[in-house]
């Protein structure tokens, strides 16, 4: 039996490595243990209540207005306790945060071999997104296997001169939960149903990006221009638990019946939302790979994207965090229907789901494969020696 180890502790990667913890437990010739690093609380156990899943760590790391600092090393130490204890075979982490890298680290820390889901994704500026770029550098040099959403992915740790065959080209698993969860019976609450049934136009917002930070007052005055200058739109807004964000946003969003700033939402609630959304503005990575399969356009409210293949494809925009660019952006697509048709009409660059399963499926073949070997290479070695 091997002995999976998953990583993990933020929303985002809760959402997209739910599918494939479920995927192991589901396995027979695996053992999963996961291991919850709670870099957030409510945020990400509103993911774990959702898709069900039981963490047999909990390392309840999170602090309110927590510094990163405090948190890698607080965090890299109970990690490696565990890692000790339960010496895995293979340890798994996701995307770019702290969690990410502290858990990639710390494997390598015990010579456990890392697969790293959501691989590949760059911007190649080491400062943006800020630390995400480099988390996403660093473990794409300490994993051994390299999960990969797109063939661009691949194409950015193979100039890294990541080997070749270790780069599975598997989708995102944010498909598999976003499919998941569509297939769900759902019924807003009674405040959603009450804000979808005025007839007015919602442009979905979420900010919550670090480098972002001395911006999100331009981000939000085009908000209030946009609400000023149009009476048929409304904006819903669920707001990041930050401290940092939420006094932003005291500071700089003004008051209006159309703006509905509300609490972060589950992923099934939110899910919907932005089925009901005219227009998404947002600098979240996540939302970038979602819409497009929900049919909505998205003005990207950073300076750089990882996510090129939306704005190939269409279904992106960058506009970056002047107000006049996000105002005038969103106000064509509220005003140009032919515009906005284009943008609606996108297939999913990032997958069509199953991608839990496709790792899986590696995870027993090709890793175990590679473990043979490297028992035979030590078998030749000695005979040599
Ligand atoms: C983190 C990740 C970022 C990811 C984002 C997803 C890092 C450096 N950043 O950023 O890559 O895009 O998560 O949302 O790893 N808080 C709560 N409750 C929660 C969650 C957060 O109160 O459930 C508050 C706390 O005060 C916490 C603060 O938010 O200290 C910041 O959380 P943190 O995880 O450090 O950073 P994020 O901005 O959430
Ligand atoms: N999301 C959610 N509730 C919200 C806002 C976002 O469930 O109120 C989901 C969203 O659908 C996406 C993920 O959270 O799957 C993105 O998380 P976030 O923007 O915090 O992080 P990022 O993707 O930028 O790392």
């Amino acid at each position: 039996m091997m002995k999976v180890m998953t990583i993990f502790g933020t929303r985002p990667e809760g959402i997209k490595m739910a599918p494939v913890v479920k995927a192991i437990e589901q396995d027979t010739e695996l053992e999963c243990v996961f291991v919850n690093t709670a870099q957030h609380r409510e945020m990400l156990d509103q993911v774990t209540a959702l898709f069900d899943i039981k963490p047999d760590y909990d390392l309840d790391l999170m602090k309110p207005g927590q510094k990163v600092e405090e948190l890698i090393g607080l965090m890299f130490s109970k990690l490696t306790a565990i890692i000790q204890l339960e010496k895995p075979d293979l340890i798994l982490v996701h995307g770019d945060t702290t969690s990410t890298f502290v858990g990639a680290y710390a494997a390598f820390m015990q010579k456990i071999p890392v697969g790293h889901v959501e691989a590949g994704l760059r911007t190649d500026d080491m400062y943006s997104p800020f630390p995400e770029e480099m988390n996403r550098q660093m473990v794409g040099r300490i994993a051994t296997y390299h999960f990969a959403a797109t063939q661009k992915n691949k194409e950015n740790l193979l100039k890294e001169a990541v080997k070749d065959k270790h780069i599975y080209v598997v989708g995102n698993t944010v498909i598999d939960a976003l499919l998941e969860i569509t297939s769900r019976d759902f019924q807003f609450n009674h405040e959603l149903k009450h804000i979808f049934s005025n007839g007015l136009k919602t442009i979905l917002l979420t900010t919550h990006r670090r480098e972002n930070y001395h911006e999100l007052v331009n981000i939000y005055q085009a908000i209030n221009q946009l609400i000023n200058d149009y009476d048929d739109i409304q904006v819903v807004f669920p707001i990041h638990k930050n401290p940092d964000i939420r006094k932003k946003v005291k500071e700089s969003l003004q008051h209006s019946n159309r703006v509905h700033l509300i609490e972060p939402l589950d992923y099934e609630t939110f899910v919907h939302v932005m089925k009901h959304s005219y227009v998404v503005i947002t600098d979240s990575g996540g939302i970038q790979e979602e819409a497009p399969s929900l049919g909505k356009p998205v003005l990207v409210a950073r300076n750089t994207t990882e996510r090129q293949e939306g704005v190939d494809a269409g279904t992106l925009k960058l506009v970056g965090t002047s107000a006049r660019k996000i105002y005038d952006e969103c106000s064509n697509l509220l005003s140009n229907q032919l515009e906005y048709k284009k943008m609606e009409m996108i297939i999913n660059p990032f997958g069509t789901g199953q991608t839990a399963t496709k790792i899986v499926d590696l995870i027993k073949s090709i890793i175990l494969i590679d473990k043979l070997g490297a028992h035979f290479d030590v078998k030749e070695n000695e005979i040599i020696g």
